[in-house]
């Protein structure tokens, strides 16, 4: 038995917190065991990794600091949680994975790619979601949202110019490789958003039985 790796991908207030809960109610509803988690983090470890790289602090954190720390997290994060979860046959709905190292550390801080390749085969071996739901919107629509929640983390303080390498990094790599991700318009309401979700949901449920 292996279950479903599906990953929920964009920026800063796109909706993934909102819809991967709405998505895991649907899926719930039909009988499908779920595993809710998010990078980075997932594990009490792999959380106190993620507040060294949210937290801003005086000391600027080297590029490679950050692309090892991401990495760092989810290899505590694959082997505690989702390698054991895919094993038993849930369908694991993670909120960000290493496409946002791509799109972060890669298009954001403009690391190169062959790096983060070469670290993602280390640390995942040949495991890759199987479908990346990317919710995709203006950056300024994301902002004003994340803003909304409160105090901006380390990420969110970045510049315009930062969130646009990101989207666009995120929208290529789903240009390349089209039958693995899923762009949705995250700038629509909320309602439209997850109608968009529920004609995805025969697709997921096929892939469940599969
Ligand atoms: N389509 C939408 N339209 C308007 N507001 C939304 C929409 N999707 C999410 N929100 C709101 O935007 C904020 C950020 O959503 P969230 O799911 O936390 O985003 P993310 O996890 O991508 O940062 C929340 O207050 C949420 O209720
Ligand atoms: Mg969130």
């Amino acid at each position: 038995m292996t279950g479903l790796f599906i990953t929920l991908e964009g920026p800063e207030g796109a909706g993934k917190s909102t819809n991967r809960d709405y998505l895991a109610e649907r899926l719930r509803e039909r009988g499908v065991e779920v595993l809710l988690s998010r990078e980075p983090g997932g594990t009490p470890l792999a959380e106190r990794i993620r507040e060294l790289l949210l937290t801003p602090s005086d000391e600027p954190m080297a590029v490679d600091t950050e692309l090892l720390l991401v990495f760092a997290a989810r290899a505590q994060h694959l082997q505690q949680v989702i390698r054991p979860a895919l094993a038993r046959g849930c369908v694991v709905l993670c909120d960000r994975f290493t496409d946002a190292t791509y799109a972060y550390q890669g298009g954001g801080r403009g690391l190169p790619i062959e790096r983060i390749a070469q670290l993602e085969q280390f640390v995942q071996g040949e495991l890759r979601p199987d479908l990346t739901l990317i919710f995709d919107l203006p950056i300024e629509v994301g902002l004003a949202r994340a803003a909304a929640r409160g105090r901006l983390d380390r990420f969110e303080q970045e510049g315009r110019g930062f969130f646009d390498a990101v989207r666009h990094a995120y929208l290529q790599r789903a240009a390349q490789a089209p039958q693995r991700y899923h762009v949705l318009n995250a700038a629509q309401t909320l309602e439209q958003v997850q109608a968009d979700l529920d004609a995805l949901l025969p697709r997921l449920l096929e892939a469940c039985r599969g």
